[in-house]
């Protein structure tokens, strides 16, 4: 009997021997050990017949029978770290990457030209002490009109006219509205002003070449004691030397805005002729770029900042149209398309 039970175990370990030479992958070797190598297999489940055995010689058979499928499973072992192995090595070759190959250029996005006016004109202003305020577009009628001189039925409401929301809210006609916000939030304990405002407006205009629905401007407000027009013209010159060139001049020509008084047009000698006259200043030599004046006393009064202590100047700068005049750009839709194209231009700029 126990040459028999070890004959058995012989036959099996030869058979199982050749088919592990014949297996090439994991699922196989699975399917390898449950027939051979578990508890039920073939080898062991042998040692299962030992009660046929007699006594004295169990001993001898059990551990050969053992002996047996120990080398079956070390086969076993070795077979499935080779395959593994070359499992991995295929894998690497399929996965290695080529580094002497061209990368692939990830598109990338431009700043928009009159994001560039943006920062310029702000590191100018930074440069003379302002401070940047952060408007809202969303604004109250008191804000945007109101406290700007601008009472409900005022006749100059109808040429900003705009999107009206819910409960008394509009988005903002003008940047002017951060003027009001920054001089009331400070009245508590009124302290001088020196700030500018960058943002968008909102307009219901019919979009065209020089119009847009909504469009950017930079306000700008100072408020401080024994402040007179002379500090404005100061202001404003040496932001045009800077902005457009050392040799710039400026004139002021007498205009209107309800919170200014008295309200002025800030012209600059054209940058393109030097004055000389040409298409980008029709001819006249100058280019309008900006409305200014002295914050009228009562909208200081109505923003908290008594007019007998305080005085103030103010001014708005239309963004696109800067832009525009700088870089001769003849479309204002043309910054609102994300023509790739277009703000190629602008690169380095
Ligand atoms: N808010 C004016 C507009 O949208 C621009 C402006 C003019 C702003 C004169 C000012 C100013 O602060 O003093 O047309």
């Amino acid at each position: 009997m126990s040459n028999v039970l070890i004959e058995k175990a012989l036959a099996l370990r030869e058979e199982a021997m050749e088919k592990l030479q014949l297996i090439k992958d994991e699922i196989a070797l699975d399917g390898f050990f449950a027939t051979y190598l578990s508890k039920k297999g073939s080898i062991k489940g042998l040692l299962s017949n030992m009660k046929d055995v007699p006594p004295e010689e169990r001993g001898n058979v059990g551990s050969e029978v053992n002996r047996l499928s120990a080398e079956v499973q070390k086969a076993f072992e070795e077979r499935k770290a080779d395959i593994e192995k070359r499992k991995l090595e295929k894998r690497l070759k399929e996965e290695a990457i080529d580094i002497s190959m061209p990368g692939r250029k990830a598109p990338s996005g431009r700043i928009n030209p009159y994001h560039l006016i943006i920062d310029e004109v702000t590191d100018i202003f930074l440069s003379m002490g302002y401070e940047v305020i952060e408007g809202r577009d969303v604004e109250e009628d008191k804000y945007n009109f109101e406290l700007l001189n601008v009472p409900k039925d005022h006749p100059s409401r109808d040429m900003q006219d705009t999107f009206y929301l819910d409960a008394g809210k509009l988005l903002r006609t003008q940047t002017s509205a951060a003027q009001a916000h920054t001089m009331v939030e400070r009245s508590v304990d009124p302290t001088p002003i020196r700030m500018i405002s960058p943002g968008k407006a909102y307009r219901r205009d019919d979009d065209d070449m020089t119009h847009s629905h909504q469009f950017a401007q930079i306000e700008g407000l100072v408020v401080d004691k024994n402040i007179s027009i002379a500090n404005l013209k100061a202001t404003l010159e040496l932001f045009a030397k800077k902005m457009f060139g050392p040799k710039r001049e400026i004139r002021l020509r007498s205009s209107y805005f309800p919170f200014t008084e008295p309200s002025v047009e800030v012209d600059v000698s054209c940058f393109a002729c030097g004055g000389k006259g040409c298409n980008i200043c029709k001819g006249t030599g100058w280019i309008e770029i900006l409305g200014a004046g002295m914050v009228n006393p009562k909208v200081l009064e109505m923003c908290g900042y008594d007019p007998e202590v305080w005085s103030g100047f103010a001014f708005g700068v239309g963004v696109e149209r800067v832009a525009m005049l700088r870089y001769g750009i003849d479309d204002i839709r043309r910054f609102y398309a994300n023509d790739m194209k277009f703000l190629d231009g602008f690169i380095g700029k």
